[in-house]
């Protein structure tokens, strides 16, 4: 197959109350706002190469509105939506803000993704714009900023069926997963476009809701603006869901926390770079650390809470089965490995 997509190239999510989360981005996180059209704000990061990477719409719960991936080129972006629709989607053409002619679709586990090859390259003038060639504009002045959207993790009732579809139908590798301990039961997976562990991640969700997503995440050059971007956050009274620690799988330091919808956005860096094609997926367990490189500490039970929230009388458990739960939340009680 050739190379059908690039890069995770936007998200759109949801929230209640779009000026919070926009102000939110803005001061906590050190984004800026490029453009407003209708009841949609356009932000973007001060490393984005196109003109955004966020769009925040209004809608009563917070979600994930869509995912979007630039195609590798105009001829490729024509096979994707082919290939997508002879899997039996059918999609629809639409005309995308500055992404031209653009090709949305929901996946067969509800989630809506976007695909287009036309993009704004953005170049900063005047005061915002960089004394380097390569720079779309000047690096932000709040610490910790982050340079660059990075990727999304969504939820799913199959995990390993859901990369197999993505792999199988838009050229996606799958990098590695995680296995229960216990039972063959797939709960994680991080499949990738590119040389990145992974631009799509995906959680199991044992709700009823389809299409949810757990997170989307910020890229930062270095550890040290990570941690800065944590003291920023703790310092503007924003608590740390998670972290700053480091994922076994893909190597990836991590910072979690949420914006004003109650979404839950990651900043991360480091982790490796896999050029290999034919590269064969590893199975980790949560024993292994799959989630925390240091197997020393345990995964706050919130971090299981997807958007939008589940049905039913139990926000925090979503319906995840519990002995499932039990080994993500504590994988070294019972496992004395390593
Ligand atoms: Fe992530």
């Amino acid at each position: 197959m050739i190379s059908l997509l690039s890069h995770l190239s936007y998200v759109a999510v949801t929230s209640p109350d779009v000026e919070a989360s926009v102000k939110f981005y803005e001061e906590q996180v050190g984004l800026t706002v490029v453009d407003r059209i209708g009841d949609d704000v356009y932000l973007r990061c001060w490393g984005d190469y196109y003109r955004y990477s966020v769009v925040v719409k209004p809608g009563p719960e917070p979600s994930l509105a869509t995912m979007a991936w630039r195609t590798s080129s105009p001829e490729a972006l024509e096979e994707a939506a082919r290939r997508v629709q002879e899997a039996g989607i059918e999609g629809r053409w639409v005309e995308g803000h500055t992404t031209g002619r653009t090709f949305e679709f929901v996946g067969p586990w509800g989630h809506s993704m976007t695909l287009h090859w036309d993009v704004e390259h953005f170049h900063a003038t005047g005061a915002q714009g960089s004394i380097y060639p390569d720079r779309p504009q000047r690096r932000s002045r709040h610490l910790g900023a982050p340079r660059q959207l990075d990727h999304v993790t969504v939820a799913t009732s199959d995990v390993d069926a859901f990369a197999a579809w993505y792999r199988d139908v838009l050229g996606f590798r799958i990098m590695a997963r995680t296995v229960l301990d216990e039972a063959p039961i797939s709960v994680f997976s991080v499949i990738t476009t590119n040389e990145k562990s992974h631009d799509l991640g995906v959680v199991l969700d044992g709700s009823t809701r389809a299409g949810r997503v757990n997170h989307y995440a910020f890229w930062v050059d270095t550890r040290e603006d990570l941690l800065q971007a944590a003291d920023v956050l703790m310092e503007n009274g924003t608590a740390i869901e998670y972290g700053p620690s480091i994922h076994g799988i893909g190597e990836q330091n991590f910072l979690y926390f949420r914006e004003p919808s109650s979404l839950r956005i990651e900043v991360n860096t480091g982790g490796y770079r896999n050029y290999v094609p034919d590269w064969e997926v590893q199975t980790w367990t949560p024993s292994l650390g799959s989630n925390n490189f240091y197997r020393n500490s345990q995964m706050p039970m919130s971090m299981t809470e997807s958007f939008p929230p589940a049905d039913g009388p139990s926000a925090t458990e979503e319906g995840v089965p519990d002995e499932i739960r039990d080994q993500l939340l504590n994988p070294y009680a019972t496992h004395g490995r390593g």
